[in-house]
């Protein structure tokens, strides 16, 4: 047999010697011209016609579809940095031109918004594959490994993007995400400044995080993209795992390039038709997404002097501000630097200490396991992220008679000093309040009346002292009305 780099070379070179007229004759005359002069058309071809496994079906759409919206954060993104002026002086005012309802400008925001949304949800999804049916063992750990760092620049282009409002959410968003940085231990505060270009926020806060969004992060994804397909090409399209069937680096290749030859099917159409149609069918929905509901809502311009804003991320980051958010004080320091770190390391590392051994899902009962947990975890956390227990709760209305149930007047004017004092924004009774601070609804069975004034009169970590606040008498009344919760 001949060596095969020296096969190879003469495919090259018999393609360079073949004159025009001869392509041309195989291609027609258009395509014949762009083949002679680019050979790009035969090596389309060959891609385009490379074998792929053949059961790999709907469950591999995710990774072409996680491209397909990053195509459309691309084309949108740049059509909005036509319009966006970076400069912390007129950010604000250029969006709000750009998002009147009804205008081609607010449903080109809008597709970006629901675009990103698409992207982060695809890429989960992709990744929970991936991780289920094991794709990440021998060959294939360098793209698993490519994954997780895009991974982490999809997520900082996601908080980045959502700074780049400019409105008082988004200001306080990044005071919020540097303070929260800055508490890690040495590379905190300097992760903070560089989050900030400076000490607080300034007048270059906003080209630091342009200049993230829109240069340093997409040209790192293009490049890791670039990759990530080159080696899905190079390596193959993982085969639907078969219990029993382990991976072992010295045989892989063969087994798989047996298989592939001998039930693979072309990449295109035969397996590409669905990314088409799902990748396709995703980019009809956020175009009906972006119609119908057009860009979101600017809050009100920035104004670093109020400090009530509510900073709150889209709702695919809203998990880890929870986490921030219900994290104790004290033992945070270390972790919020230490707890990303070994996940990412641990997500890294994956490949490289399990390369090998059974895929099938139902032989890795643990993997699915992780699965859930990590999702179900993200879920619930994403709720309480919405119900905000760690802020008071404004606007809870006083309790109504059927609830104090006492027709003693001291009792009830204690039950609406309770609402109009506040109390009731932080404590729980009958179901009604806040859950800031415990419930209160049988507090008369645990504090007796002299524990209870001097909670009430001290305050807690977050409970305020109402020491000068109340008189001796509405004091008296509280307690009272306290301590008939039996
Ligand atoms: C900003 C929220 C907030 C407000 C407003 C507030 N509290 Fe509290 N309260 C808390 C928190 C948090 C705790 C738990 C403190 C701790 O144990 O560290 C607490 C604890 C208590 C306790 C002790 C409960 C127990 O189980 O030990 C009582 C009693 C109490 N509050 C009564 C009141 C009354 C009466 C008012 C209104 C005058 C009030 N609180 C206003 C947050 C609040």
């Amino acid at each position: 047999m001949s060596n095969p780099a020296q096969t190879k070379q003469a495919k090259i070179d018999e393609a360079n010697d073949t004159p025009p007229a001869v392509t041309e004759k195989k291609y027609g005359l258009f395509l014949g011209w762009l083949e002679d002069r680019t050979g790009l058309i035969s090596r389309l071809n060959t891609v385009a016609g490379h074998r792929v496994p053949k059961r790999s079906k709907w469950a591999f759409v995710f990774g072409s579809a996680t491209l397909f919206a990053f195509i459309l954060q691309v084309v949108t993104g740049i059509t909005l940095a036509m319009f966006f002026e970076p400069s912390s002086a007129t950010a604000y005012q250029s969006l709000q031109r750009i998002s009147t309802p009804g205008t081609a400008e607010a449903m080109v925001r809008g597709l970006h918004y629901f675009g990103a949304s698409l992207m982060v949800v695809m890429m989960g999804i992709h990744l929970i594959r991936v991780y289920l049916s094991a794709a990440y063992k021998y060959p294939r750990e360098m793209q698993w490994i490519s994954g997780v760092v895009m991974l982490l620049l999809v997520l900082a282009m996601a908080f980045t993007g959502q700074t780049l409002r400019w409105d008082q959410t988004a200001v306080w968003s990044v005071v919020v995400g540097a303070e929260q940085a800055s508490r890690a231990p040495i590379v905190g505060p300097i992760l903070a400044r560089f989050l900030m270009a400076g000490d607080t926020l300034n007048a270059g806060t906003l080209s630091r995080l342009y200049a993230l969004h829109t240069y340093w992060f997409p040209a790192l994804l293009f490049g890791l993209i670039g990759l990530h397909v080159f080696l899905v090409l190079r390596n193959g399209i993982s085969e639907p795992p078969v219990p029993g069937r382990r991976v072992d680096p010295r045989t892989y290749k063969q087994e798989y390039q047996a298989r592939v030859k001998k039930d693979g099917v072309p990449f295109w159409p035969d397996a590409a038709w669905r990314d088409t149609v799902f990748g396709s069918a995703l980019i009809i929905l956020m175009a009906f997404l972006a119609w119908k509901f057009g860009a979101p809502a600017l809050s009100k311009p920035p104004d670093p002097s109020l400090i009530n804003a509510d900073p709150k991320p889209d709702w695919y980051l809203i998990w880890y501000f929870s986490i921030l958010a219900l994290w104790p004080y004290g033992i945070t320091n270390l972790m919020i630097i230490l707890a990303p770190l070994l996940a990412i390391v641990g997500l890294i590392a994956l490949p490289l200490v399990s390369n090998k051994g059974e895929r099938a899902p139902s032989r890795r009962p643990w993997a699915i396991g992780i699965v859930v947990v990590t999702v179900g975890m993200i879920f619930s956390l994403t709720l309480l992220g919405y119900r905000e227990p760690w802020l008071p709760r404004f606007g809870t209305p006083p309790l109504t008679a059927q609830q104090v149930n006492s027709t003693d007047p001291s009792v009830v004017r204690g039950a609406a000093l309770f609402h109009d004092q506040s109390c009731i924004l932080c404590h729980k009774i009958d179901g009604q309040g806040g859950i800031r601070g415990p419930n209160l609804s049988q507090i008369g069975e645990r504090l007796t009346k002299d524990q209870l004034t001097w909670r009430i009169q001290n305050g807690a970590a977050s409970m305020p002292s109402y020491a000068g606040v109340l008189t001796t008498d509405q004091l008296r009344d509280l307690v009272n009305f306290l301590a008939s919760r039996q």
